[in-house]
C-alpha cells in the first residue's frame, strides 16, 4: 500500500473517534515511529509503497487509538524536553506543564557547582532525567513508590545516557532523608477524586491512578510530607519546587508558610493557571 493510502485509510478508521487535526497528528506520530519519517518526508514519500507488515502495525495501531488508549502507551515512547522516554501503563505520560517546571528549574540553580538533587515520584524519570542531561555536574536521586515505574525510568536513563539514582519510596512513610539536598523536586499525585469529572477517558482508563489522585479530603497530603522533609533536609541555600494542583495554588503556598519556608513562590503555566511553586527557607 502507498503511504498516501495508508493515510487515507488511517484517516477514515479514526475520524468518528477524533477530530480531525488529532486524527492527522496521530498519523505524524505514526509514521515517525514506524518509518522514521518526519511530516515533510510524509509529503515527498507520498507514493511510496509500505511493507505489509508495517502497513498492519499502523492499522493495529488505529484500532487500539479506537479505545482511546493514548497513542505514547501504544507506541511505547514519547518525548519530554527533547528527549526520548519510555512509557508504559506503569508511568504517567510525561506532561508540556512539567517541562515548565524543568525550565524553571534550569533558570534557577547555578550551573557551575555540584549539587545535590532529588526528584520525588519520578515515573519515567523525565524530570530526573533532563534535569542530569542539563546539569552534569550535578548527582541527582529519584524515588518512585512503583517498582515498575522505577524499571521504566531506569530504562530511560540508559538510554538518555544519564546516571541517576533510582530507589523504592513509600514518601508518606518516610520520616528522614539519607542526606542533604541543594535541591528537591515532586510532581505527586494531586488531582482530586471531585475532579475526576474533568479527565478525559483516556487518561481515566488508562493511566495509574496510583500517579494521579488524591483524596478529596487530604488532597495536599503529599506536598505536606514531602515540604515537611524538604525543610528539615535542603542545605543552606537550598530549593523545593512543586507542579501543583491549579485549584490549590493558595492553599499550597499557605502549608509551605506553615510549615517554615520563608520565600513561596507561585507560578502560573503557559495556559495561566497556577502550576508551579518554589520554596526556600
Ligand atoms: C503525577 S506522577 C509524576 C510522574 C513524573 N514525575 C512526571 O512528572 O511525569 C506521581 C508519581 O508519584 C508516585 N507516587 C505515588 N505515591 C507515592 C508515594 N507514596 N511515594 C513515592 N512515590 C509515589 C507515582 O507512582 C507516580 O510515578
Amino acid at each position: 500500500m502507498k503511504i498516501k493510502d495508508l493515510r487515507t485509510a488511517f484517516v477514515d478508521r479514526l475520524q468518528d473517534h477524533y477530530p480531525l487535526e488529532e486524527v492527522q497528528s496521530f498519523f505524524q506520530i505514526t509514521a515517525h515511529h514506524f518509518l522514521g519519517y518526519s511530516r515533510m518526508d510524509i509529503v515527498l514519500q507520498l507514493e511510496e509503497v509500505v511493507e505489509e507488515v508495517k502497513v498492519q502495525q499502523f492499522l493495529t495501531t488505529c484500532d487500539r487509538l479506537k479505545n482511546h488508549e493514548p497513542i505514547q502507551y501504544i507506541l511505547g515512547d514519547t518525548e519530554f524536553y527533547g528527549l526520548p522516554f519510555k512509557v508504559t501503563p506503569a508511568t504517567l505520560i510525561p506532561r508540556p506543564e512539567t517541562e515548565e517546571l524543568v525550565s524553571w528549574i534550569l533558570e534557577d540553580l547555578p550551573k557551575d557547582t555540584t549539587l545535590q538533587l532529588l526528584d520525588i515520584g519520578t515515573g519515567s524519570g523525565c524530570i530526573a532525567i533532563s534535569l542530569a542531561k542539563h546539569m552534569e555536574q550535578t548527582n541527582v536521586t529519584a524515588y518512585d513508590i512503583s517498582e515498575d515505574a522505577i524499571k521504566v525510568a531506569s530504562e530511560n536513563a540508559i538510554l538518555n545516557k544519564v546516571t541517576v539514582t533510582f530507589t523504592s519510596v513509600d514518601i508518606l512513610k518516610t520520616t528522614r532523608l539519607d542526606q542533604s539536598y541543594d535541591c528537591i523536586v515532586s510532581n505527586p499525585p494531586y488531582v482530586r477524586e471531585l475532579e475526576k469529572e474533568e479527565i478525559q477517558s483516556n487518561v481515566l482508563d488508562h493511566e495509574p491512578h496510583s500517579a494521579l489522585f488524591v483524596s478529596d479530603t487530604d488532597p495536599l497530603v503529599f506536598y505536606r510530607a514531602i515540604g515537611k522533609l524538604s525543610y528539615d533536609n535542603l542545605s543552606g541555600n537550598g530549593r523545593l519546587f512543586f507542579e501543583i494542583n491549579q485549584y490549590l495554588g493558595k492553599e499550597t503556598v499557605q502549608l509551605l508558610k506553615e510549615i517554615g519556608f520563608t520565600q513561596v513562590e507561585l507560578r502560573q503555566d503557559i495556559f495561566g493557571n497556577d502550576r508551579m511553586i518554589k520554596a526556600s527557607r
